[in-house]
């Protein structure tokens, strides 16, 4: 029997009882399911999981994307995508700037993932022992919600673009990124996905633009559909759909990328050092 703790914010819950190591029988996994789909994002404390066991679990939750930024990947594991700002040998070992932008993981392809695992390796700790590193999540259906009903009279309906290539190339502390490769940018088209989109499992409606890829609303052309995106976007993470998430070195969490968007908090660097570890399920093409 698992034990469900909400954390108090809009979306949330610590699940305590289970050691992700072990084997789990499908009856307490369903309820870890059905937790996560209710509370949005789950985590679980002190866990020690090898890369296997942490591909072995998320496996059980479906497939696995293998993400296109290889060089960020654990090396021997392309399920794992690091996101650290550790240097190994004067090279990055994973994803130095993941999450910047508020975004929802892979919302920018046809079949968007349907969530992601994240386990936290190193937390960083300042000197009077203030944990930096945070990670923020916002509940897209407390977004939805709450929003006017001409607002959502206006949206309903309606796409949006979203545009990995927009998120790649924004500036980002004036650092300009690499140019993708010709492989990378065809992997990459801009897609169209509803602005009002429904949970594949239980339904709830989800307000789907994010700062980081929605590059504009479709049909709503020139400032009035910038003016409304600006709106959406603004609205969408309003402190009182927010969750903050402070790490400790062995949490595991799953966010849904559907009910929740999410944005690192880059408040620490070297020699601070963190280093997280993803999975990211496949998913489905929004409706
Ligand atoms: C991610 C991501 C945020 C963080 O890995 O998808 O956005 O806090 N990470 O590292
Ligand atoms: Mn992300």
């Amino acid at each position: 029997m698992i034990n469900v703790r909400p954390t108090g914010a809009a979306l949330g819950a610590e699940i305590t009882g289970v050691d992700l190591a072990k084997p789990m029988d499908d009856a307490t996994f369903s309820q870890i399911v059905d937790a996560w789909h209710e509370h949005e994002v789950v985590f679980f404390r002190d866990q020690k999981l090898t890369p296997d066991q942490h591909v072995a679990f998320s496996r059980r939750f479906g497939e696995l994307e293998l993400h296109v930024r290889k060089d960020c990947c654990r090396p021997g594991y392309h399920e794992l995508f690091v996101v650290s700002n550790i240097l190994e040998n004067g090279k990055p070992i994973g994803s130095q700037d993941a999450g910047l932008f508020w975004h929802s993981d892979l919302c920018y392809i046809q079949a968007p993932s349907r969530g992601s695992l994240f386990y936290a390796l190193e937390v960083p700790v300042d000197a009077s022992g203030r944990v930096l590193g945070d990670t923020k999540f916002a509940s897209s259906t407390a977004a939805y919600n709450a929003l006017p009903e001409s607002t959502k009279q206006k949206i309903v309906g309606r796409k949006a673009v979203q545009s990995y290539k927009k998120g790649y190339y924004r500036a980002r502390n004036g650092e300009v990124r690499k140019a993708l490769t010709p492989e990378q940018e065809a992997r990459t088209p801009d897609v169209q996905h509803p602005i009002v989109r429904t949970h594949p499992v239980n339904g709830k409606k989800c307000l789907f633009v994010n700062e980081g890829y929605t590059a504009s609303i479709v049909g709503i052309e020139g400032a009035e559909g910038d003016a409304l995106l600006d709106e959406l976007i603004a609205h969408a993470t309003r402190p009182d759909f927010v969750y903050q998430h402070q790490w400790r070195a062995g949490d595991f969490l799953l966010w849904d990328n559907c009910l929740v968007q999410h944005q690192a908090v880059h408040d620490y660097k070297l020699p601070l050092r963190r280093h997280m570890e993803r999975t990211t399920l496949t998913g489905s093409v929004p409706f």
